[in-house]
């Protein structure tokens, strides 16, 4: 048996939430996935994830939304342990505490972030050392943003979306997150909408536009204000109209910019500096059109590990 001296200590990871600058969806291809460009970038808004060696594989969640969560083997952050012992020859059993701060089914990738933190966790915990595009291979094998959430930054996602390239970003920039509709809507369902919409229109392959690029190179959010974009807006707002009254509002209120996150619920809004993000979030919660309002900045950093104390 290992004493508590000889068994390694739990390793806690934080992984960002994302926003999509821009989201262009392409055909249909032949494994069920649309062709994407999009540019992501991460945002501080964060989920905690500890890896501890246990007897049995296990899961539990608190924090923001933790009853949504399944703790059963479809939770992301459990897959993605389970995928990174199979893919090194099985490991030790883990038990993962998630604490959530990203809203949950909200188009802001929460669940793809507790699988990017529950990887690097579960790596260092285990000692493995998976070289880094290995990793991305299982974490692509996860999800099509997961990727991108231990990668971090503001970066091109290309493929379906799993295809991480770095992009030359300047800035730092002000965001006010409304999640609180009634209900998330499912990526799937919001994606089929896209497909009866565009039904028999030919889609081109998607590229990212030079405009949002140069837009990120000058590092200025009025000038990426009028950039940002989202084919999948529509369909979304097609399918649950209140989110198009949380984009007018915040138009309303000053906002340089106010776009559907992914393919939503989630509105995320631009604001004109630290001063405008709180303006726009006291003003959305106080008309009533927004009951629960976030404010974060981007980019942060991908899934990092985060420096604990042992305690004996
Ligand atoms: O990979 P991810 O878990 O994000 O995908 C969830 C669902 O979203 C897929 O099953 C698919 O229906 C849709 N999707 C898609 N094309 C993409 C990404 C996701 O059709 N590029």
């Amino acid at each position: 048996m290992t004493s508590v001296l000889e068994s390694p200590a739990p390793v806690t990871v934080r992984a960002p939430a994302k926003v999509n600058l821009e989201l262009f969806v392409g055909p249909l291809r032949d494994d069920g996935f649309h062709a994407l460009s999009t540019v992501y970038q991460a945002v501080g808004l964060h989920d905690d994830v500890t890896a501890a060696l246990t007897d049995d594989w296990g899961c539990s969640v608190r924090g923001r939304d933790a009853d949504k969560v399944p703790t059963d083997e479809s939770n992301l952050a459990l897959r993605a342990a389970l995928a990174l012992s199979e893919h090194t020859g099985g490991q030790e059993p883990v038990h993962l505490s998630i604490h959530k701060e990203i809203p949950v089914a909200g188009g802001m990738a929460g669940g793809s972030a507790d699988a990017a933190a529950a990887l690097v966790a579960c790596d260092a915990l285990w000692g493995t050392d998976v070289p880094k595009d290995e990793l991305e291979g299982i974490a692509a094998g996860i999800g099509s943003d997961v990727p991108f959430l231990l990668h971090g930054g503001t970066a091109v996602g290309s493929g379906r979306g799993e295809v991480v390239t770095a992009v030359l970003a300047k800035g730092r920039y002000h965001w006010v997150f409304v999640p609180s509709l009634a209900s998330g809507l499912s990526t799937p369902r919001v994606y089929a909408a896209f497909d009866e919409r565009t039904a028999g229109t030919t889609l081109e392959e998607p590229q990212p536009s030079a405009a949002l690029m140069s837009a990120l190179r000058s590092g200025d959010a009025s000038a990426l204000a009028p950039v940002l974009d989202n084919d999948l807006q529509a369909d979304a707002i097609g399918l649950q109209p209140a989110i198009g009254e949380v984009i007018e509002s915040a138009m309303g209120f000053g906002a340089l910019a106010a776009i559907v996150s992914g393919s939503g619920p989630t509105v995320a809004i631009l604001a004109d500096g630290a001063e405008g993000a709180i303006d726009l979030a006291v003003a959305l919660t106080a008309c009533g059109v927004a009951g629960d309002v976030l404010r974060a900045t981007g980019p942060v950093q991908g899934a990092h590990i985060l420096p604990t104390v042992r305690q004996l």
